[in-house]
């Protein structure tokens, strides 16, 4: 499979470290014929994974990080990133929260999904929070990546309804759906300021 860079395409590194179906989007989403990202990079902090068989399987570069020395993880992707000339950076189910240097170092540039209507239900098990809290809706929110967890400027969000009957996997599943949708929209509105 050969992978379609265009010329003047923003540089783009996706984390992952599991499934990878909002990876899969924001790539279809690339290979679009009007878009304007490419997928250079794959970072994953897990090795056998579905995310890293996809970006292996569309020739995506792809790096698996070792995670036991966060200092020396990290340092080791600021270093990837830089060779690899990457101007936006797309965490998708990354489980792993990056330093505050780190985002220092790509101001504005880091961009991440998160399960749940922000600020309501930051870190995990957020859709679990939102059935014990009977609420009528939850969904998922695109943001900008600051020093604080879940916390930075938000770029988009949609709801998603909650019913009575639902399991956290039930949901989980309909607020997965929503996201793929929502993260190339999301990219795309971050782009038009670049
Ligand atoms: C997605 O639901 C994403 O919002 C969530 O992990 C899942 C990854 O799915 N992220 C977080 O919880 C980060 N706090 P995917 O691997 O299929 O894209």
């Amino acid at each position: 499979m050969v992978k379609l860079v265009g010329k003047n395409k923003i540089l783009s590194a996706v984390f992952i470290s599991g499934r990878g179906s909002n990876l899969k989007s924001i790539y279809n989403y690339s290979i679009k014929k009007n878009s304007k990202i490419c997928v250079e990079l794959v970072i994953s902090s897990k090795s056998d994974v579905l995310g890293v068989k996809f970006a292996r399987k569309y020739n995506i570069k792809t790096k698996i990080i070792n995670y036991k020395n966060k200092v020396k993880a990290e340092a080791r992707i600021i270093k990837l990133l830089k060779k690899n000339n990457i101007q936006l950076i797309c965490l998708a189910g990354f489980m792993k929260v990056l330093s505050k240097n780190f985002v220092k170092s790509f101001k504005n540039k880091i961009i991440n999904i998160h399960p749940s209507l922000l600020p309501k239900y930051k870190g995990l098990n957020t859709h679990e929070r939102a059935i014990k809290n009977r609420d009528r809706f939850s969904g998922c929110t695109v943001h900008y990546v600051n020093q604080n967890l879940d916390s930075g400027k938000i770029i988009l969000k949609q709801k998603v309804k909650l019913y009575k009957s639902d399991t956290p996997e039930q949901l989980a599943k309909r607020i997965l759906k929503v996201e793929n949708k929502l993260y190339p929209r999301a990219i795309n509105k971050v782009i038009s300021n670049f």
